[in-house]
């Protein structure tokens, strides 16, 4: 069977999913290891019977709704490979804006105070897309001082979850920066007895009834890192929201900020407003909210007692 064939077979195969065509050109560049252009210029040629195995079990996953992201295992964020399982979040568009704006906050505190190493932490980190393209993204950056590198915190209440960022610090980061990451096991800040420069979050901030329904598409995605109405013991809270876990989150992050840090937190259009008045009232000064690429609110950016 010819790529071509293939294709249109897949198609017919795949006409449930939202972007059938997209699906196919990355499982398909993924098992032939080549490039979107590769694959124009080569429509008519065979498949590999190996290949074609392997396609055609890929659809098949695809059909019941599993993102191809968890059967290539692979997503591309910021530019970078990462490497996703479903212990982890699939790294979404909407959250490089927060990278992106971490990356300017950070590099502004190097470049304007160049006395010490920063510390930034990056609470719920899951495949630690956010703290590692940082990273990587300060290493690629000839401005930023070698020795000024920040030291980076990743912490996750899933231990399946840290082995995937662990994977992707690996895998990522060139090995004489390595000993600049640590990973922490914790509820929240429970286990984590450091303050930090600069804190960057993206938490479950899914109201619980909206979490349950988005599921419902065989997405596969953990709930844990969706459920925003879970409480401090993994049980329901109160609020149907999806701001629990922001509620007990902020006053954290007040408490493991140095004086004039950052907070950066994504959150749902749905409940930017709230989680940004939440942070008004835990003390926060200058509490801004960022949009994203779709203009909506996604980002609640704000600094611990002062701006300076
Ligand atoms: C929305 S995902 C974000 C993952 C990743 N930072 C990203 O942007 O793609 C939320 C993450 O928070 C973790 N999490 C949920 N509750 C937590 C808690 N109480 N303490 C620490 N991490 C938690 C989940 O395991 C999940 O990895």
């Amino acid at each position: 069977m010819t790529i071509r064939q293939f294709k249109a077979v897949a198609l017919k195969e795949l006409s449930s999913s939202p972007s059938p065509a997209l699906d196919i050109d990355v499982l398909l560049c993924f098992s032939l290891n080549c490039t979107k252009t590769h694959l124009l210029l080569h429509y008519n040629e065979e498949l590999p019977l190996e290949n074609l195995l392997w396609l055609e079990k890929a659809v098949e996953k695809r059909k019941t709704g599993l993102p191809v992201a968890y059967i290539t295992g692979h997503k591309e964020f910021y530019g970078y490979d990462f490497i996703v399982s479903p212990s982890v979040l699939i790294p979404k568009p909407d959250t490089e804006i927060l990278t992106a704006r971490a990356i300017d906050v950070i590099t502004d505190v190097i470049l304007k105070r160049p006395s010490s190493v920063l510390t930034v932490c990056d609470m719920c980190t899951g495949s630690g897309c956010i703290a590692l393209s940082v990273l990587k993204s300060l290493i690629d950056e000839p401005a930023v001082p070698r020795e000024l590198i920040p030291a980076f915190t990743l912490v996750d209440i899933s231990a399946e979850a840290l082995s995937v960022a662990r994977e992707n610090a690996r895998h990522l980061i060139p090995d004489e920066y390595l000993e600049r990451v640590r990973f922490i096991q914790s509820n929240l800040f429970e286990e984590v007895p450091f303050l930090f420069n600069v804190i960057l979050t993206n938490p479950p901030y899914v109201p619980a009834q909206m979490a349950a329904e988005l599921l419902e598409d065989g997405r596969n995605e953990p709930l844990l890192a969706l459920d925003g109405d879970a409480g401090a013991d993994g049980e329901p809270a109160s609020s149907c929201d999806g701001l629990s876990v922001i509620r007990r989150l902020l006053p954290e992050c007040a408490g493991h900020l140095v004086y004039g840090g950052s907070l950066l937190m994504e959150t749902g259009e749905y409940n930017a407003e709230t989680a940004a008045g939440l942070a008004k009232e835990c003390g926060f000064k200058g509490v801004n909210i960022l949009r994203d690429l779709e203009n909506q609110l996604r980002v609640v950016e704000c600094h611990y007692q002062s701006l300076h």
